[in-house]
């Protein structure tokens, strides 16, 4: 009788060295998952907040291989992800790479030979010898793995059924019961690459599904077959974020105002917005303030709530511009998109990292001017673009934040993608700089903006003028959100002329407010500041 309990003294021990080995993985490993959903934040498994801050990298075309390998060598696209500041891939496969044995059994060099594209399997020969000779399964597989050793974090995204560019109204993979979109075929899919998602923990979530539209669609399908998606990758790998889209091309979940998804776990639960400036076409042509103003409006009411009141996480998991020609309504609706995605603080994903397609849509080598990288891979598009984005890389605020009070923040300026900032000269001058080390203020109630720390409060002087910093508050500027977009803030100066916040170079200074109105053709932006909640001050 003394065995069984020398054993269960021994397996205490064991219990106790297990246990101790897995907590220090944990530390190690605390971007590698599992992630979970809590409230409306993404979390690690001490309850620390993990933003996503991804970049939409496709192998959901016909070559079913990750874009750019024709380009560089992977490892060096993976390190100018990170060195771009980003933390994760929105990595996209087609349903038939999991479904169509005969697609995932075929080798990159018979898919490159049977497309004619020689040239690029030449190129992909040159940079990537490893992929040539691998199945397409293999290929995508040793992505995985790469991602890996890059230590960067993956969404599976099952973008397409049949590889190919997406996605249209009646392309026939847009919603269950379309043409090549069997939800039995679906979760076969989905479940399959779930599995193969449970040896790489640092594949921290899979999306069901992208922009999910088209005729047939239907709230209480959604409902139905959202849920058994979610089911099936939820029992083949529970260690996955969830990630649901939203109907009429991921714009519309205003349908969970009403009705909760209805899973058996919890803690999973991820929603997923795209917002382009073509999801409201025409619509930034008029006043940028009334615009941006209503399509905020929009856009909180059918996907961003659900963030807003804490009822899930928010992965806003395609935006973006072109960032190589400019184009007006870009240029405007970034602003607006820079302005909420500071605010709500959503993880995202932006479109995207492609510099040029093997093959799009019938054209060999195709550029992409939404790309980060240039046509050839190896260097920054857009800087400016790069830098902007950059403000977005780091949290805000998480958990923590949950007791502070809601009229404290840094002053976010979605132009530049800056926070206002105490300049050198021992905090007589405000200037714009980076967001980590933004000054805190705070909002009162008198309308004031009092600088966090110190008894000073933001003064108005005049047009042209810099702004400053009084000792009393009974002499200060009360400041009011003006204008349709909520984003402009404005006082009287002591000549008793209203003016706004707005910069000149970088320092903060006061002007005539612009455009508040009608104007169609001016642009307001230089004068948009978002008091955006923070936890770093
Ligand atoms: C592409 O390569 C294949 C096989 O090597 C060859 O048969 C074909 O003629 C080539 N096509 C072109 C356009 O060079
Ligand atoms: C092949 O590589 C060269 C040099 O990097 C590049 O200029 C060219 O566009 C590539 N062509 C294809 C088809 O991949
Ligand atoms: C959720 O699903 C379970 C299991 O099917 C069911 O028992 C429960 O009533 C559902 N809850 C809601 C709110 O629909
Ligand atoms: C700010 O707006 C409120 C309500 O719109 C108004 O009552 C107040 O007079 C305004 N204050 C200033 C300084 O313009």
């Amino acid at each position: 009788m003394l065995l069984p309990r020398m054993w269960y003294l021994i397996s205490i021990q064991w219990l106790f060295l297990l246990a101790s080995s897995s907590i220090g993985l944990i530390q190690v490993r605390s971007q590698e998952g599992p992630l979970f959903a809590s409230s409306r934040w993404i979390v690690d498994g001490e309850g620390r907040r993990v933003k996503l801050a991804c970049v939409n990298w496709p192998s959901h075309l016909q070559p079913v291989l990750a874009e750019g390998l024709n380009m560089q060598p992977v490892d060096n696209i993976m390190k100018l992800v990170n060195d771009m500041g980003f933390n994760c891939v929105r990595f996209t496969w087609p349903l038939e790479l999991a479904t169509k044995e005969t697609l995932a059994s075929t080798t990159v060099k018979q898919m490159f030979t049977w497309l004619g594209l020689n040239q690029s399997l030449a190129n992909i020969t040159t940079h990537n010898p490893w992929v040539v000779d691998l199945t397409i399964a293999d290929a995508f597989e040793t992505m995985l793995e790469r991602f890996q050793q890059n230590k960067l974090m993956v969404v599976l995204d099952n973008h397409i059924t049949v590889p190919g560019w997406c996605c249209g109204l009646n392309d026939g993979n847009g919603f269950f019961g379309d043409r090549f979109f069997d939800p039995s075929v679906w979760m076969k899919g989905l479940n399959k690459m779930a599995l193969l998602a449970t040896k790489f923990p640092n594949v921290i979530g899979m999306s069901l599904r992208n922009e999910l539209r088209g005729p047939k669609s239907d709230v209480d399908l959604w409902y139905m077959y959202v849920r058994q998606g979610a089911e099936t990758v939820h029992a083949a790998n529970p260690n996955v974020l969830v990630i649901l889209s939203g109907l009429d091309y991921d714009k519309d979940l205003s349908f969970i105002h009403k009705r909760p998804v209805n899973v058996s776990f919890t803690g999973k639960v991820v929603f997923e917005h795209h917002w382009y400036s073509f999801s409201h076409s025409g619509a930034w042509k008029g006043n940028l303030n009334d615009a941006c103003g209503w399509i905020s409006a929009s856009i909180m009411d059918k996907a961003g709530f659900i963030a807003d009141e804490d009822r899930a996480p928010m992965f806003e998991s395609e935006f973006g511009i072109n960032a190589q020609k400019g184009d007006v309504n870009d240029d405007r609706y970034i602003n607006c998109f820079m302005a909420m995605a500071a605010d709500q603080d959503w993880d995202f994903a932006v479109w995207a990292l492609q510099g040029s397609y093997y093959f799009r849509e019938g054209v060999v080598g195709m550029d992409e001017w939404y790309g980060l990288l240039n046509y050839e891979w190896n260097d920054v598009r857009n800087p400016t673009w790069l830098k902007r984005l950059s403000s977005l890389q780091k949290p805000f605020r998480g958990p923590e934040m949950k007791q502070s009070p809601t009229n404290d923040g840094v002053l976010f300026h979605p132009q530049t993608g800056l926070c206002v900032l105490e300049g050198k000269d021992a905090g007589w001058s405000l200037s714009l700089g980076p967001c980590n080390d933004a000054t805190g203020w705070t909002y009162t109630p008198q309308e004031t903006f009092l600088l966090k720390g110190r008894n000073q409060f933001l003064q108005a002087a005049g047009a042209q003028k810099p702004v400053q910093l009084v000792k009393s508050e009974p002499l200060a500027s009360r400041w009011n959100q003006t204008s349709n977009s909520k984003l402009h803030l404005s006082a009287k100066a002591a000549d008793g002329i209203m003016v706004c916040l707005d910069v000149d170079g970088v320092n903060l200074v006061t002007n005539e407010c612009k455009c508040l109105a009608v104007d169609s053709s001016c642009d307001p932006t230089s004068q948009w500041f978002k008091l955006v909640k923070s936890s770093h001050i």
